[in-house]
């Protein structure tokens, strides 16, 4: 469509190669900061910090965005500015060499050397808060470990009697520290709140760690952040911050055995379950199942969702995860456990018990 082919473009020719380049990295960059701050206040946004530590990283993060910003506006000018020069000078007596110039030169090297010293700095403080550099002994110790495809939750406590397990949410009470310890099953996996925390991985035989001080009640959603295979993107985790008391009140719900079946038609399902495939990988605590290969689940029905975030924890959706469990989530290491309709209906019913 050009009138002359293998000339540059209209709006080339008016502003010049280099300007249009300029101008079009621009837009990206207002879209990048219009895309980021868009983002802000939701469950899974480390631009609204509800922790300590997620406030350290969201400080450094404030600190670089506007420092890169101011800096990337001024290259810009300077840009356009020498653009202007260098044509001026073309047109008249062209380009001479300017002793102003290389004294400006220098001054920048040393300003973003200088710059980068900071932000280096201001890093590695933000990651020794990350890690509970300093602090003191955490008031929960909780033991995260990732496997493929969901998050196995240990509360440790020195008396033994009041440790448990729970799988794909994470409760912790407001104020108060906790120090997670991260572990590996498998592969590689990285746990991610970005509310809360900053990323960390999980490695097969080494155990790593993070601090968490929320700050703020509320819902929030954790997800792994390393692919770690075929359904890596349904690792989430459902964390929820509470007030000390109903921290509490959960954790002393949690520590309970699994309630006994209230009427025949769910004492049929216990059975099921115990006569079945279920208990070789699942635990209930109170009933002879000690699996530990999938996860907990004396108290499943209190959670809010089922194959760590995959679907909503409901009745419809338990019954189809059991029938079927490769279509919601294929790959998935679940086996489907042939049943007859009535045993699978008394099972779901049972297992929906399980508050
Ligand atoms: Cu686990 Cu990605």
């Amino acid at each position: 469509l050009q009138a002359h082919p293998g000339a540059p473009p209209r709006r080339q020719r008016r502003f010049g190669a280099e300007s249009t380049a300029a101008m079009k990295r621009c837009v990206v960059f207002v879209a990048l900061i219009v895309f980021a701050l868009s983002a802000q206040g939701g469950v899974q946004s480390m631009l609204s910090p509800a922790s300590d530590q997620s406030d350290a990283i969201d400080r450094v993060w404030q600190i670089m965005v506007w420092a890169c910003s101011t800096l990337y506006l001024f290259v810009l000018g300077v840009l356009a500015w020498a653009i202007w020069r260098r044509r001026r000078a073309l047109a008249s007596e062209g380009a001479r060499h300017d002793p102003m110039l290389s004294r400006a030169l220098a001054a920048w090297a040393v300003l973003v050397v200088g710059l980068l010293t900071w932000f280096v700095a201001i890093s590695f403080l933000a990651d020794r808060r990350l890690h509970g550099a300093g602090s003191e002994a955490p008031d929960l110790d909780v033991r995260i470990t990732a496997r493929q495809w969901w998050w196995q939750v240990e509360y440790l406590d020195h008396d033994v009697s009041r440790r448990f397990t729970t799988a794909n949410e994470l409760r912790l009470p407001r104020d108060r520290t906790a120090r997670i310890e991260l572990r590996s099953g498998d592969v590689i996996h990285s746990f991610w709140v970005p509310a809360l925390s900053g990323k960390e991985d999980l490695v097969p035989g080494h155990t790593n760690a993070v601090w968490i001080t929320p700050r703020r009640v509320g819902e929030f959603r954790g997800q792994c952040a390393e692919f770690c295979g075929l359904q890596h993107a349904k690792m989430a985790l459902d964390v929820q911050v509470a007030e000390l008391p109903q921290f509490d009140a959960w954790r002393a719900r949690q520590l309970e055995p699994a309630s006994s079946p209230s009427s025949e038609r769910t004492l049929r399902g216990a059975e099921v379950f115990a006569r079945s495939a279920c208990g070789n990988c699942h635990t209930i605590r109170g009933t002879p199942s000690g699996g530990r290969t999938g996860p907990d689940l004396p108290h499943l029905a209190s959670r809010r969702t089922l194959a760590a975030g995959s679907l909503p924890m409901q009745r419809d959706a338990l019954a189809r995860w059991i029938a079927d469990p490769q279509h919601p989530k294929p790959g998935n290491l679940m086996p489907a456990v042939p049943l007859a309709r009535e045993d699978a209906d008394a099972l779901v019913d049972y297992l929906m018990e399980l508050r």
